[in-house]
Formats: C-alpha cells, sequence, structure tokens
C-alpha cells in the first residue's frame, strides 16, 4: 500500500514538474462540497435556478428543465430553445435512460445540399445562416423530460427563466469576449443590429423581454406552441425569409426519441453513456477499452507515455467514427464489433511506444481547419439519489449567427455536424462518411457526451462538457483523472489537456500549459502539434460523489460556470 503511494506521489511529482507549466494546479484543488444535491453549469444564476427548483421538492428533472430554460436566456452562446441535445439519467432507483432530441434535417434537405453545381463544398452555406439550421429539438426534449421524469409543474419550471430574462443577465468578461468576438458576424449574417450586437461592458445588463413574451407563450400553451403555435409560425417564416427550407411540417413532426444508454465497464466502473446518434458513448467504449490493458498510473498525469498511449487509442477511435457512424435510425453500425474487447485489443497491436502509428496507416486522411464553437453541458444530483447530465447546442457559438428579434434567439447551425461531402472535414476537422451523409429528417452524428458512472452498483459521478470534436477525450481523461489519479473532482476539470482525432494527424494542448520541451519530445516520437487549435479544450461541469456520500463539484474556471448545491 505504501508503495502504491509512493508511486502516486512520484508520478504527481513528475506531471508537474515535467509538464505542467502552473506545478500549483496539481495542489489538491477541492470544488464545492455539499451533503445532498448540486447543480453545476455554465452560469451562477442558472445553477442557483436549479437549486431553487430542488429547494422546492422538485428532483433532478425538474431541475434540468429550469437550468436549461435558465441557460436559453443567461448564456445565449450555447444555451437555447432553437437548438438540440442529449439528458442522460439515473434514478434514485437505478433505472437509467436517455432522451435524444437532436436537430434533424428538415424534410426538404438532400445529401447535396451545400455544393455547388460542379460539386465543390460551399463550407459557409453548411455553417452559417439559414441553410445551416436543423429542425430544433430543445422545447420538446425538455417536455419529453418533465412528462417522463419531473415532478413539478411546467410554468413553477419555465418561471425563473421568464424572470431572469426580464430582470437581466449581466454581462461578464467571457461573455464580452464572445459578444465582441461575433459582433459583426451576427450582424450580417442577421441583417440588422439586435440586443446582442449592442456594445456592452462587463457588468451591463442585457433584458430580453422578446425571449420573456416567448417562453411565456410556452408556458402557458405547452409544447405545441413552438412546433405548432404562433411561435412556430414566426420562426419558419423568419428561416424562409432568409432562403432557409425548415417548414411548418418539419416542425410539426419533431419528436425526441427514448434511446437506451450505451453502458459499458471500465475497470469496476459501469460508465453509462449517450448511444448514436452520438459517437460519444461508442468512441469512449473504444478508447477506454483500448486503455485498460496499459498501466496508466505508472506512466503519470500527462507525461510522454500517457499522452501517447491517450493519443493512439483516441486515434484510432475517431479513424472508425468517421467511416461508421451516424443515425441508427437510417443506418446499420456495428456497434457490438466496434467496441468488441478483441477487436479493441487488435487495434492496438500496431501501436509502439517508439514511434507514433501514422494516421495514413489507420485510414487515409486530409486537412483541416478549426472554429471556436459552443455548446453547453450541466451536471444535477438532487436530494433524493436522481441523477441527470445534459449537454445541450446550437453546435457553433451563437448557432447559425441568425437571431430572431422577435422571438429572443438565435437559431443552431447543426446541419454541419452531417458530412456534406465525402473527405471534406466539418468545422471541427472531423471527417463523415456514408453513414452521416444528409438525408431528410436523420439526425446528424454528434460529439455530445453526457455521462453517469456507478462504481460498485453505486452512483460516483456525473460528468460531461462541450467542445465539438474535443468533446470525447475531455470526458476520458476527467474520469481518468479522478478514477486513475485520484485527483478531487475539481482538480480533475482544472488540469490542462490534449486531444488527437486521427486527422489532422496531430496533437492538440491546451495553449501554454504544456512546457515546450514535453511538446518538442513528442514531436520528435512522431506527434507533431497542432498550432491552429483552440486555447481551451472542453469546459467540464461534473459531480462526484464521495466516499463519505458528500458531494463535490468540478465547474471548469475556463469558463462562468459554478457549482451550487446544499
Ligand atoms: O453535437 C456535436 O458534437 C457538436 N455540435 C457539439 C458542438 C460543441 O460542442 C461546440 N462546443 N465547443
Amino acid at each position: 500500500m505504501r508503495l502504491i503511494l509512493l508511486s502516486l506521489a512520484l508520478s504527481l511529482i513528475v506531471c508537474c514538474e515535467n509538464t505542467s507549466k502552473k506545478p500549483a494546479e496539481a495542489l489538491a484543488v477541492r470544488g464545492l462540497v455539499t451533503d445532498s444535491a448540486m447543480v453545476v453549469s455554465a452560469r451562477e444564476e442558472a445553477s442557483r435556478i436549479g437549486v431553487e427548483i430542488l429547494k422546492q421538492g422538485g428532483n433532478a428533472y425538474d431541475a434540468a428543465v429550469a437550468v436549461e430554460f435558465a441557460l436559453a436566456v443567461s448564456y445565449p452562446y450555447a444555451g437555447n430553445l432553437a437548438g438540440g441535445g442529449f439528458l442522460v439519467y439515473r434514478t434514485q432507483y437505478g433505472e437509467r435512460g436517455t432522451i435524444d432530441f437532436r436537430e434533424k434535417a428538415p424534410l426538404a434537405a438532400h445529401r447535396d445540399m451545400y455544393l455547388d453545381d460542379t460539386g465543390n463544398y460551399i463550407r459557409d452555406k453548411s455553417s452559417k445562416g439559414a441553410l445551416a439550421v436543423g429542425v430544433p429539438g430543445t422545447v420538446a426534449g425538455l417536455f419529453e423530460i418533465h412528462h417522463k421524469l419531473g415532478s413539478l409543474p411546467m410554468e413553477v419550471l419555465i418561471r425563473p427563466a421568464i424572470e431572469l430574462a426580464r430582470k437581466g443577465v449581466p454581462v461578464t468578461a467571457h461573455q464580452l469576449e464572445h459578444l465582441d468576438k461575433f459582433r459583426d458576424e451576427i450582424e450580417r449574417i442577421s441583417g440588422e443590429s439586435s440586443l446582442y450586437t449592442a456594445e456592452y461592458r462587463v457588468g451591463d445588463t442585457i433584458v430580453n423581454s422578446a425571449l420573456a413574451n416567448t417562453l411565456e407563450r410556452i408556458s402557458q400553451n405547452g409544447v405545441a406552441e413552438f412546433y405548432r403555435g404562433e411561435t412556430a409560425t414566426i420562426l419558419v417564416d423568419y428561416i424562409q425569409s432568409k432562403g432557409g427550407i425548415i417548414s411548418m411540417e418539419d416542425m410539426a413532426i419533431y419528436e425526441p426519441q427514448f434511446r437506451k444508454p450505451m453502458e459499458f465497464s471500465y475497470k469496476d466502473l459501469n460508465i453509462i453513456t449517450m448511444p448514436l446518434p452520438s459517437s460519444g458513448g461508442v468512441c469512449m467504449a473504444q478508447i477506454l477499452g483500448m486503455l485498460e490493458a496499459y498501466p496508466l498510473v505508472n506512466y503519470g498525469h500527462n507525461s510522454i507515455k500517457y499522452i501517447q498511449v491517450l493519443a493512439e487509442a483516441e486515434r484510432r477511435a475517431y479513424a472508425d467514427r468517421s467511416y461508421y457512424l451516424g443515425d441508427p435510425d437510417f443506418v446499420d453500425i456495428p456497434v457490438d464489433s466496434l467496441t468488441h474487447p478483441d477487436y479493441l485489443k487488435s487495434r492496438m497491436e500496431s501501436f509502439s511506444f517508439d514511434r507514433a502509428t501514422p494516421s495514413s496507416d489507420v485510414r487515409p486522411g486530409g486537412v483541416t481547419t478549426y472554429e471556436s464553437a459552443e455548446t453547453t453541458h450541466f451536471s444535477i444530483i438532487d436530494q433524493f439519489g436522481n441523477a441527470a447530465a445534459l449537454t445541450t447546442t446550437l453546435n457553433s457559438g451563437y448557432g447559425s449567427k441568425l437571431y430572431i428579434s422577435e422571438l429572443g434567439l438565435f437559431l443552431n447551425n447543426q446541419m454541419d455536424d452531417f458530412s456534406a461531402k465525402p473527405g471534406e472535414p466539418n468545422i471541427y476537422g472531423l471527417l463523415g462518411g456514408e453513414s452521416n451523409a444528409i438525408e431528410p429528417q436523420k439526425r446528424m452524428l454528434s460529439s455530445m457526451t453526457p455521462t453517469i458512472i456507478e462504481k460498485e452498483g453505486k452512483l460516483w459521478m456525473v460528468v460531461g462538457t462541450p467542445g465539438g470534436a474535443t468533446i470525447i477525450t475531455t470526458v476520458v481523461q476527467t474520469i481518468l483523472n479522478v478514477y486513475e489519479f485520484n485527483m478531487h473532482m475539481q482538480q480533475a476539470v482544472n488540469v490542462p489537456r490534449f486531444h488527437h482525432q486521427w486527422l489532422p494527424d496531430a496533437l492538440r494542448y491546451e495553449k501554454d500549459r504544456f512546457s515546450p520541451e514535453l511538446i518538442a519530445e513528442l514531436e520528435a516520437l512522431g506527434y507533431p502539434e497542432n498550432l491552429t487549435a483552440d486555447p481551451v479544450i472542453g469546459k467540464v461541469d461534473a459531480i462526484l460523489i464521495l466516499p463519505n456520500g458528500k458531494l463535490e463539484g468540478g465547474a471548469d474556471p475556463r469558463g462562468d460556470d459554478k457549482s451550487v448545491g446544499f
């Protein structure tokens, strides 16, 4: 035992001295610890609203609905009514499930809709403006969550968001950065100046009366308001006036789906996560399955060997993702074979610590660019022991950049998650194949990975993150940080992250958080650095149940994220 502790201590020291520019970060940082309930989300206002709902006797699913409505108000960068997402749940009785409220391709969509006459892919068409918008799923998803799992009246869950929109939300430094960055693009694409293109300073308050009115109507008229009522008419007229193809019929026939979760084990953990059309579950099962045979603790956290073995497992999983994965309602996907232990073992047979496996040997490749983007995840555990992991997105920051002033909301650009043309990467540099080609009513492949983990049959962790292609590898690293490296929840969220996604054949590191020596050493082993990457990788909001039964929150300091609880 003493030896194990000593080697763990040594590995942490190695980690700090060799790899991190900020040794203090590897010290034991503790998050908020509470006795019985917690909400961790992208904004303090939303976390507080969730906790208020719990204090009124609501459960985790009531709180999830209230938090998502509140994020649509307080975090318009990614929180939304006109986007989509996934819920993974595990009730106090151990029942588990998922609700898929991912957007769908409109009925008039077709596979070549983003190609010009000569077959060239027009990137902006799938990622900006009205043709980029998928049929939104969020409102239907929230009503389904409420219907299946909630306990308080829906009006009670929407009311705090209405009040927040009327009272206003203070502008934070992070939010100001987002608004400044996208102001011109939102104005150009929407064709007018609007609430979110005005000039603000940190501390100013943004009141969104139009959104309050939209929420008020949804509260009075229910889900039909958004899909068949006045709100649907305004939304569809707006999209069509901008050249989009979403119709009233698309709205009327939208339905969320209950799906059996993807479940798999990693050592003595049972991981409950999102199945297809998210690639998250399959890829995470593959990556952790490939890693299970390696003594990660001996290598040390963020050591050369650790980064190598993770990168190689990630490379192989993302190669499979690009070829096999898509909407299971449209294509047959060999999930059992892809996650079978024999297959995963054979996948790693070509790996050696001496030299990187070139991605061209795993599958033929291409090159890519990146765009900064956003999604949002929150984690909730209530006083009864119910857990909710919910990730939702407009895709890019402010989605398609189309803002409907009359409704007070942004429209998603989720159509970009389809593969618009074989061999052409999407905004995350992800390649897709036939399985993820556009078809009417199909759901575009996602990476969102809301996850709930059991240890010895008991609830242990709730975790998830935004980050496009990096979502899956961020969730994997967060789990390993706690499970293998004994970090506190908050510390596991804080420490530096890296990412490999097969193509481009390069490693992404969080900016200025890995030493130049480590990066150079990996470069010499055949892992070039991806210099076009985002400054941060993921923004995790997670909760861990401690051995004494208390809850520890991990709210990502990369954003305004906050743990609140009691
Ligand atoms: O569903 C997906 O995988 C993407 N649309 C998620 C986008 C995202 O996470 C952007 N955040 N950084």
